[in-house]
């Protein structure tokens, strides 16, 4: 026996398609259109039947659909269908007379391509910003060592100070990639998580020791506050580290001499709440948002300077958030900023 579709199969299968379907006569009213497509331009079940795209309101595909009925060619166009805001790839094909390949009508698929055409932006704009981050130290680098072959070298205390500079310019540069390879190992879910219990005391004062140098030299003052009672956490301990030191490290930098850091860890039901909070600079109401973004700085100038690479929070985020966790911050410029992270405790 032979199975043959009838119209409740076809129904069926148009009504559980996401694209949206319209096919035409071929005078350009429609025929039939599925839900998708009934949904697309916002009316009830049929509201399109019998209609042209004059009709409906959209002189673009109108006229996709008049060139496809009188030429009997494909068209494809990317268009965003007022009033949504989301882009359509649209496709129009001629429905031919079997026998004398006359145009009989078209029928048109509508496709929501906007998820794929953002992440196409989000990658060209991170493509950007890295190519521009990293050609910001190279120019400088450079401009010194060119400087220092017309003649600077022979100035011993000159070409100190251009030496010194130009390691710090390839110290960011190798920051810089290091920060981009753990972030993109992190995102891409290459870096296996080994979750262990860990002790959030030790590793806090472990990176505390760490970045000892750097709070003696500004003199500033750093107090660390945790409940008695508190349960190990959940976490990779390396992972761990790099929140813990990227969070320190900012506060330590943005915080001027003889300022104060407190750091808070506290057990919240299933969850260890850590807080750094610093006295130093603060950060505007309108870029708290985006802080944790890749790139984002509240001044780039000052954060280049301190040798950041922008990249820090946005490593923080992704390594909570790969956990479990969360992250937050409040700040009020001039009054310090406070940092948060969270973590499942065992
Ligand atoms: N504790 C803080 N106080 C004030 N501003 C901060 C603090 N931590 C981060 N910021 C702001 O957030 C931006 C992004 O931080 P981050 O991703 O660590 O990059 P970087 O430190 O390399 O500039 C910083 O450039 C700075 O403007
Ligand atoms: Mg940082």
């Amino acid at each position: 026996m032979i199975a043959v579709l009838d119209d409740k199969h076809i129904d069926a299968i148009m009504a559980s398609l996401m694209d949206g379907i319209i096919t035409f006569d071929g005078s350009g009213h429609v025929i039939m259109a599925n839900k998708a497509a009934e949904n697309l331009f916002l009316v009830r079940e049929g509201g399109l039947e019998g209609k042209t795209m004059l009709e409906i309101g959209d002189n673009d595909i109108l006229a996709m659909i008049e060139e496809v009925l009188k030429r009997g060619n494909e068209v494809f166009a990317e268009t965003i269908i007022r009033p949504r805001t989301q882009i359509y790839r649209v496709h129009v094909m001629p429905i031919k007379n079997d026998v004398n390949k006359e145009i009989e009508g078209a029928v048109a698929v509508f496709r929501d391509v906007t998820d794929a055409r953002n992440f196409d932006q989000m990658r060209s704009e991170f493509v950007g910003n890295v190519s521009h981050e990293l050609r910001t130290p190279l120019t400088s680098i450079k401009g010194f060592v060119e400087t220092l072959l017309d003649g600077a070298m022979e100035n011993s205390t000159i070409c100190r100070r251009f030496l010194s500079i130009i390691d710090a310019e390839t110290e960011r540069l190798s920051r810089l990639i290091e920060d981009l390879l753990s972030l993109s190992s992190i995102e891409s879910k290459e870096r296996i998580i080994n979750l262990e219990p860990v002790c959030l005391i030790r590793s806090i004062r472990s990176v505390m020791n760490i970045l000892g140098p750097q709070i003696s030299e500004k003199s500033l003052h750093v107090e660390f506050i945790y409940d008695d009672q508190l349960s190990l956490i959940l976490a990779d301990e390396d992972l761990l580290n790099q929140v813990l030191i990227n969070l320190l490290d900012n506060a330590i930098k943005y915080t001027p001499r003889q300022g104060k850091i407190i750091i808070r860890s506290r057990q919240r039901d299933s969850r260890v709440i850590t807080t750094f909070t610093d006295t130093g600079m603060g950060i505007p109401h309108e870029s708290l948002p985006r802080v944790f973004e890749r790139f984002y700085r509240v001044d780039k100038a000052r954060s280049r300077h301190q040798g950041g690479t922008g990249l820090g929070l946005a490593i923080v985020k992704h390594i909570v958030e790969s956990h479990g966790g969360e992250v937050f911050v409040e700040s009020e410029v001039g009054r310090g900023a406070t940092f948060g992270v969270s973590f499942l405790v065992v």
